[in-house]
């Protein structure tokens, strides 16, 4: 099953414009990195796409639901809301490297164990931010979003593409050997 939306988080749309990088109430850490961080809101880009309609649906949620927690950041919410979209965020990742492998494996794909590692190590960096609550949800939201752009970003044009390549050339040699049987019978 692709699950392609977490359930409770408000509909996620992939947000397309730039932001401002200023935060509207002033509550906000208005520390140059941060700006920095915030201002490089993630946009989904065709050369993410890894020709797999299911998985590329969850990436794109992935995205959709990292928007809406910075957005909630830019917008201001209270603290109760963006720790919400935190949370969504983090359990649709731990959703998505489920169902992913699952898939992966189904399909016999032979990195699979070292992509389930990779994961593991994903997720605990994602839960790691999530421990930096002392220094602010503002803070921890932020990191989380350049941890997309460093970590989660490159997960999905090397591991995710090499597996889905790797799917592509079997179904490609398996037709082959289909069709030459179909040729000698
Ligand atoms: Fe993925
Ligand atoms: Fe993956």
């Amino acid at each position: 099953m692709f699950p392609t939306h977490h359930e409770g988080a408000r509909t996620p749309t992939v947000t397309t414009g730039a932001t401002t990088g200023s935060d509207s109430n002033g509550r906000s850490d208005r520390s140059p990195s941060l700006r920095r961080i915030a201002m490089r809101r993630i946009e989904w880009k065709d050369e993410y796409d890894i020709d797999i309609g299911a998985i590329d649906e969850q990436h794109k949620a992935l995205i959709a639901l990292a928007n809406a927690m910075d957005e909630a950041v830019e917008n201001g919410q209270d603290a109760e809301i963006v720790e919400e979209t935190i949370d969504h965020l983090i359990d649709y990742v731990a959703v998505h490297f489920a169902s992913e492998e699952a898939f992966f494996e189904e399909r016999h794909f032979p990195g699979l164990e070292a992509h389930k590692r990779e994961h593991e190590r994903l997720l605990r960096e994602l839960l790691e931010l999530k421990e930096d609550l002392a220094l602010g949800l503002v803070h921890v939201a932020r990191e989380i979003v350049d941890w997309m752009w460093r970590r989660i970003i490159p997960h999905f044009l090397e591991f995710d593409r090499r597996a889905a390549d790797w799917i592509a050339r079997e179904r490609r040699r398996k037709k082959l050997h289909t069709s030459r049987d179909d040729v000698a019978a």
